[in-house]
């Protein structure tokens, strides 16, 4: 059998014609490793690495060198969205996670685009505020939110974890203030050598606790109907948007998930008019997680949003993950109308995962869970390649 792919012509189980006789186990061609555009990148393939907090920041946010040689190891990926970063000091949400509003963040950043650039890489940053997931111990300040409503669940501190507070409700001058201050973190992101900065709208951060009716309360513009949970949103993309150009800012959504103690309450609802007030400002692309294909609701968004679509599959979680890391299920949401798929957990534990994909190696498993959020070079950039697995005389791991 022949099969004809945009790229190449593939022969699965046996011969054909006079050219070398390729077998079963040659992989399918899978558009995943079609190149693609993204505003005015050039990606060399469709898998994107998802952002992960990894906790290997400093204590004052700046990011340390261990954080290069970890995403230059990972280049080979369409493209890396770093991990949350904390666009202002009350926004920061666990230990020695990195941060992004002052010269010393952007110097410790720079090291990390040029490594990634120099192996070939390409790279947005994640812009997170936690609002009320963050903790006094963990950024010196209460933390801030729409409402005074706080994290049903303890939180991770440098003491362990702790009883969450109740957070501050943000007066419209703070709202305004960190709005001003998404710009400007993202201003510095792309001084940094990003080329680009995801807006996080998910899991139950401030954007997302601005959106679900469980934790926003307000009476004034910023809450009530639809319209006013949406509006601190919009107002975050549109003024990151202005300050460094659409075509360089992405936004994550997470619909439903109820992740931080998360309720929106009428998620049918919510993401249709963002998308509705997003659509055609321009932007880079949408981002959603957990994405499914057997749902409506991914059909409607996808309608709705006439630019790039990032879509990370619904994977088993906590684990363990499927044996080919997700490529099927990215090939299924391709094939229901994604441009792109991120996937994490895989490219935690694979710096090579695209060509592992491409070639349909096994992958490591995810090992050292407990170092997935803390720690130093073990569990994070002790993963081997697989041609070091194969040089070392390691047995190939079952998969994950
Ligand atoms: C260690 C770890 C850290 C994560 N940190 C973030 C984060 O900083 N921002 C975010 O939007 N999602 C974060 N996520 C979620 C991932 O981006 C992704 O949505 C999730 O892992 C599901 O994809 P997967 O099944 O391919 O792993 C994290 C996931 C893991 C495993």
């Amino acid at each position: 059998m022949t099969k004809h792919t945009d790229n190449e012509t593939v022969v699965i189980g046996g011969t054909a014609g006079t050219g070398p006789a390729t077998t079963t186990d040659t992989p399918v061609t899978s558009r995943l490793f079609e190149p693609a555009d993204l505003g005015d990148l050039r990606l060399p393939n469709r898998l994107v690495m998802a952002p992960m907090t990894r906790n290997r920041a400093a204590a004052d946010g700046v990011p340390r060198p261990i954080m290069a040689t970890y995403y230059a190891q990972r280049a080979s990926a369409g493209l890396i969205i770093a991990e949350a970063t904390t666009p202002n000091a009350v926004g920061q949400t666990y230990p020695d996670i990195p941060a992004i509003y002052d010269q010393a963040h952007v110097a410790g950043w720079r090291h990390v685009t040029d490594a990634v650039r120099a192996a070939g890489g390409r790279m947005f940053l994640q812009l997170q505020h936690g609002g009320r997931v963050g903790h006094p111990d963990n950024s010196g300040l209460t933390p801030v939110a729409p409402s005074p409503v706080p994290l049903p669940d303890t939180i991770f501190t440098p003491g362990g974890h702790q009883p969450s507070v109740v957070p501050r409700e943000m007066t419209v001058d703070e709202i305004r203030s960190t709005v001003a201050d998404f710009a400007a973190a993202a201003r510095n992101a792309v001084e940094a050598g990003f080329a680009g900065v995801e807006v996080h709208a998910a899991n139950g951060y401030l954007i997302h606790q601005f959106l679900a009716r469980g934790t926003n309360h307000r009476t004034d513009a910023y809450g009530g109907s639809v319209a006013g949970r949406i509006r601190f949103a919009v107002e975050v993309v549109q003024a990151v948007a202005d300050a460094i150009g659409p075509e360089r800012v992405g936004l994550r959504i997470a619909p439903g998930l109820t992740v931080n103690g998360i309720d929106e309450g009428d998620t049918e609802r919510i993401y249709p008019a963002l998308i509705g007030a997003l659509a055609g400002k321009g932007l880079a692309y949408l981002h959603v997680v957990f994405a499914d294909p057997d749902q409506p609701l991914f059909h409607e968004i996808r309608k709705g949003w006439q630019g790039t679509l990032i879509a990370n599959p619904m994977l088993p979680w906590p684990g363990p993950l499927p044996a080919d890391g997700g490529k099927h299920a990215g090939e299924r949401l391709l094939a229901a109308g994604a441009d792109l798929i991120s996937l994490g957990r895989a490219f935690l534990a694979n710096p090579d995962l695209v060509e592992r994909l491409r070639i349909d190696a096994p992958l490591n498993p995810v090992r050292d869970r407990h170092l997935m959020y803390v720690g130093g070079e073990t569990g994070y950039t002790d993963y081997p390649t697989l041609a070091a697995a194969r040089q070392a005389g390691t047995p190939e791991p079952a998969a994950a």
